[in-house]
C-alpha cells in the first residue's frame, strides 16, 4: 500500500522511548525526562503581545508564500546584526519551522542518487529527509577527542562526483560542539573548490557558551554564494510551537524553495510571522538571560554525568544537550524482572535508565553513535539533580 520512499523511513527509537515513558507515567511511575528538544521557558510576553496585536489588526489571511516583507526584512537585519551578512528580502524564505526549511532545500536541490555529506553524530532529520527524496546521505564521522569538531580532511575524502551538499550544524545537536573557525574555513575552501553546496543550520546560535558562533557564509562572497543559512525562532525565543524558521541564500535557490513551499503549505501562519517580527527586532535581553541559565545548567549536568561510574561526557560548548559516552557500561549485567540483560548498546542503556532509574534519555543510535545517549538539560535544576541521583543509584545495582 505504501510508497517505496516510506519503506526506508526508519521508525524512530526516540519515539519508542517517549511512548514507553508515557506508558510508565500512565501506570503512576514518575519518570524524569531528559528527552525534550525544546526550551522549558515560556515565549516572552512581548512576542505573545505582538501576535495578539496582529490578530486585532486583522493579519489573519494568507500572506506572501515566503513570508511578509516585514519579516523577511527583519531576518535580513538579524543576519546583519548577529552574523555580519548582507541579504535582501528576496534572498529570504520563511517556513513552518527550520525543519520545513531544510525539507524545502532538499526538495529544491537534491536529485535521486545525489550524495549529501552529513557529519556524524547528526540530528536525525538530515539523513531521513535526504533519503525520503531519493538522495544518499553519507555519514562522515567526527571525533570525541576533538569535542566532535568538524573534520575537514574526512569530509574531503568523502567527496565523490555525486556529492552535492554538505550539512553543517553548529552549535550541534546532539553533541553540543561549536565548530572551530579553522575547521569551518577548511570546509569553505573544499565547498568552493569542488563546487558543492553547503547548508549551515544555525538554529542553536543564541546558545553558544564557549567559542564564538561564526557563520560559514561570512568567509567571503564565493562561499556565501554556495551557502544556505538556516535559522529558527524556536530555540532562541522559546517559540517551538509557533513554527517559524527561515533560510537565506542564493536567490535562484531561495526562489525554487519558495516554489516548492507554494505547492505544499503556502505561507507559515500569518500570526506567528508577526510574532517573529517582534522576536527578531525587539529587545534581545531575554535571549541572553535564557542562554545564561542553560550555561549554568550545562555545568551542573556535565559534572554530574562525569561523576557517574562508566559514563564520561565531553563539555558541550553550545545548544542544550549533553552527549555522554556510555560504552563503559557495555558488558555490565542488569538484573531485571524478565531475566538478566547484558548491556551492549545505547538502546540497552536507554531501556535500563528508563526502567531502573525512571529517567528518560534518547539512544545515540538515532544520531549515528551507538556508544552515546543524549540528554537535554532544558529542565529545572531540581529535576536535573534528582535525575542524576536516580542514575547513580541504578548504576550501583549493575553487576
Ligand atoms: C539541529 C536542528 N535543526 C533544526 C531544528 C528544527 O527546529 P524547528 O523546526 O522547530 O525550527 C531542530 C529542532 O530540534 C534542531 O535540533
Amino acid at each position: 500500500m505504501l510508497a517505496d520512499r516510506l519503506k526506508t523511513l526508519a521508525p524512530s527509537s526516540t519515539l519508542a522511548v517517549q511512548a514507553k515513558a508515557k506508558e510508565l507515567r500512565a501506570r503512576g511511575v514518575d519518570v524524569i525526562s531528559f528527552g525534550a528538544g525544546e526550551p522549558d521557558f515560556d515565549t516572552p510576553q512581548r512576542i505573545k503581545d505582538a501576535a495578539v496585536d496582529a490578530m486585532r489588526r486583522g493579519q489573519t489571511k494568507y500572506t506572501e508564500v515566503g513570508g511578509v516583507l516585514e519579516l523577511r526584512a527583519a531576518v535580513c537585519a538579524k543576519l546583519k546584526r548577529d552574523n555580519g551578512l548582507d541579504y535582501e528580502p528576496a534572498d529570504i524564505l520563511v517556513s513552518v519551522g527550520a525543519k520545513h526549511t531544510l525539507f524545502n532545500l532538499v526538495m529544491a536541490l537534491i536529485n535521486p542518487g545525489d550524495e549529501v555529506l552529513v557529519p556524524s553524530p547528526y540530528w536525525v532529520s538530515y539523513p531521513e529527509q535526504v533519503r525520503m527524496l531519493g538522495g544518499v546521505p553519507v555519514e562522515v564521522p567526527t571525533s570525541e577527542t576533538t569535542g566532535f569538531d568538524l573534520d575537514p580532511a574526512a569530509l574531503a575524502a568523502a567527496v565523490t562526483p555525486r556529492t552535492k551538499l554538505v550539512v553543517l550544524n553548529s552549535p550541534n545537536n546532539p553533541t553540543g560542539a561549536v565548530f572551530t573557525t579553522a575547521a569551518l574555513e577548511a570546509v569553505a575552501r573544499l565547498v568552493v573548490e569542488r563546487q558543492l553546496w553547503v547548508v549551515s543550520d544555525e538554529c542553536y546560535e543564541a546558545l553558544t557558551f564557549e567559542g564564538r558562533h561564526v557563520s560559514i557564509a561570512s568567509f567571503g562572497p564565493e562561499i556565501k554564494a554556495r551557502t544556505i543559512v538556516v535559522n529558527t525562532c524556536s530555540k532562541a525565543y522559546a517559540m517551538t510551537g509557533w513554527r517559524i524558521g527561515y533560510a537565506a541564500g542564493p536567490r535562484t535557490l531561495i526562489r525554487a524553495m519558495t516554489d516548492a513551499q507554494s505547492q505544499v503549505t503556502s505561507n507559515p501562519s500569518s500570526i506567528a510571522q508577526w510574532a517573529a517580527v517582534e522576536a527578531l527586532t525587539g529587545a534581545q535581553d531575554e535571549v541572553a538571560k535564557m542562554a545564561g541559565e542553560f550555561d549554568r545548567r550545562r555545568r551542573l549536568v556535565i559534572a554530574g554525568l562525569n561523576a557517574l561510574p562508566g559514563i564520561r561526557c565531553v563539555m558541550p560548548r553550545g545548544a542544550f544537550y549533553a552527549f555522554p559516552n556510555v560504552s563503559g557500561l557495555f558488558g555490565r549485567t542488569w538484573r531485571r524482572a524478565e531475566g538478566p540483560t547484558v548491556l551492549a548498546s545505547s538502546l540497552d542503556v536507554t531501556a535500563f535508565l528508563l526502567e531502573a532509574a525512571r529517567v528518560a534519555v534518547v539512544p545515540g543510535r538515532d544520531f549515528g553513535s551507538d556508544a552515546h545517549v543524549r540528554l537535554s538539560y532544558a529542565t529545572s535544576d531540581a529535576l536535573i539533580s534528582e535525575g542524576l541521583a536516580r542514575m547513580a543509584a541504578a548504576l550501583a545495582t549493575l553487576q
